[in-house]
């Protein structure tokens, strides 16, 4: 098989198809493997039951099953899809946005990757540009969405300890502005745009409303779009756990999804934008993949028109995760607690990231031993896109997530506790 240019980037294994693809493994190898890797939500009775519900009632309307596949979109999406969402969004987020500021994509992995080079890779005049990742560790689906050669950079963050062995990682708000200030004088390759998960996926973390106001602030003094990434966070499904705001003006480029409301299968992601950023993005989408998905619009537009996504993320989802993590952490905590390990103070998405100071062993090392074991994690080093230098921090962390039930999380600390001890005791 002879490849082009973009097959010999594109076809070659890459982070995110290697994890996927090892998780898929595992689980078809030993089915009573202890998940707590990957990114499915988790399967709450209530969710599923609308779900069913709303497919149900879908299916026996008139002109129902047009609506959920047997027709294919205009390019934003379903335009009644479109009109309820900027109602709800103005209604509850005191946005001010119409159905021009909106469009439909498979999946939000599919919108990231057409975003993205859009704004970074190959310009007139020779000139790069690239995505600046404000704070590493960051989504690893990023990694391999770019076009061209040296797509990433990133900021390492600030640590900061916090009581009871918890810590957070900070925007260090210096190195970025000197990060963006360097390559203007470099010029041969500049910030194309920002970038930020939020709540940040592998480590929960959500950057506070002060720091998005400055890089809000950054990008436009810049004249990039500042990308926020709300998969898990606002205003749907809405898993965080503390009181941070939605942040939107004409330069932010505001990523949704259905997925981590339940629906990964349904394939929907949202993007949210300056007419002008969707117009252009409709028409690269559509080249790509014609017409975007119709099941999750279907399926959830009452959802929106009558306020019940609402109800399901403050009075379902949000408290669904609150307890999980609650309970996980305690579990984590005491299965740590002989060890100089840290965790990332949980402020939503559903993770744990655990930092293993001083490990003896690579994360790496201790997610191949613990799936040794029938445990399954993710090492963290995959999440530090973007960093070139060799820190040590990049491989001393594990990424757990909680969805799955109370037993399976404490059945998997006790072997995560006695692989640590042995590790920390040099074997
Ligand atoms: C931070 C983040 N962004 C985006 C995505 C992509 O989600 P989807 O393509 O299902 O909308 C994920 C998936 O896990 C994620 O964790």
């Amino acid at each position: 098989m002879k490849l082009s240019q973009f097959g010999e980037r594109f076809c070659a294994e890459s982070g995110t198809y290697n994890l996927m693809d090892d998780l898929g493994k595992a689980l078809t190898t030993n089915p009573e493997m202890l998940f707590l890797g990957g990114g499915n939500p988790a399967q709450i009775p209530e969710i599923e039951q609308e779900i069913q519900q709303a497919l149900e009632t879908l299916v026996k309307k008139t002109g129902g099953v047009g609506r959920l596949c047997s027709n294919y979109q205009s390019p934003q999406g379903d335009p009644s899809f479109l009109k309820a969402l900027a109602a709800y969004l103005n209604k509850h987020c005191d946005l001010s946005i119409s159905e021009k500021n909106i469009a439909i994509t498979n999946g939000s992995q599919a919108a990231f990757f057409v975003l993205f080079n859009m704004f970074a890779g190959e310009f007139a005049n020779q000139q790069k540009k690239h995505i600046l990742l404000p704070l590493t560790p960051e989504y690893i689906g990023y990694s391999g969405a770019g076009l061209s050669e040296d797509f990433f950079r990133s900021c390492k963050p600030v640590i900061e300890h916090l009581p009871g062995n918890l810590f957070k990682y900070q925007l260090d708000e210096h190195a970025i502005e000197q990060h963006i200030t360097s390559c203007l004088e470099d010029s041969t390759n500049t910030v194309g745009t920002l970038c930020v998960s939020r709540p940040n996926n592998p480590s929960s973390n959500v950057i506070a409303d002060e720091q998005i106001e400055f890089l809000t602030k950054l990008a436009k003094q810049y004249d990039v779009p500042l990308i926020i990434d709300g998969a898990y966070g606002l205003p749907f499904p809405g898993i965080l756990f503390n009181d941070a705001k939605i942040s939107f003006t004409d330069n932010t480029i505001l990523v949704l999804s259905l997925s981590k409301l339940g629906l990964p299968g349904a394939r929907t992601g949202i993007v949210i934008a300056n007419p002008e950023v969707i117009q252009a993005f409709a028409i690269a989408n559509t080249s790509i993949n014609l017409a975007p998905s119709s099941l999750g619009p279907a399926l959830a537009q009452t959802w929106f028109e009558t306020d019940k996504i609402h109800h399901l993320c403050h009075h379902i989802i949000q408290p669904f995760y609150r307890s999980a993590c609650d309970s996980a952490l305690g579990l984590v905590k005491s299965a740590c607690a002989d060890f100089p390990v840290h965790i990332h103070i949980p402020e939503g998405a559903f993770f744990l990231w655990l930092w293993c100071q001083d490990l003896p062993i690579s994360s790496q090392e201790l997610y191949q031993r613990l799936k040794d074991r029938g445990v399954l994690v993710l090492s963290g080093h995959h999440f530090f896109l973007g960093v070139e230098e060799d820190w040590p921090h990049k491989h001393q962390c594990i990424r757990l997530s909680y969805c799955q039930p109370a037993a399976v999380i404490e059945q998997a600390c006790e072997i995560i506790r006695q692989e640590l001890k042995k590790a920390y005791e040099g074997n």
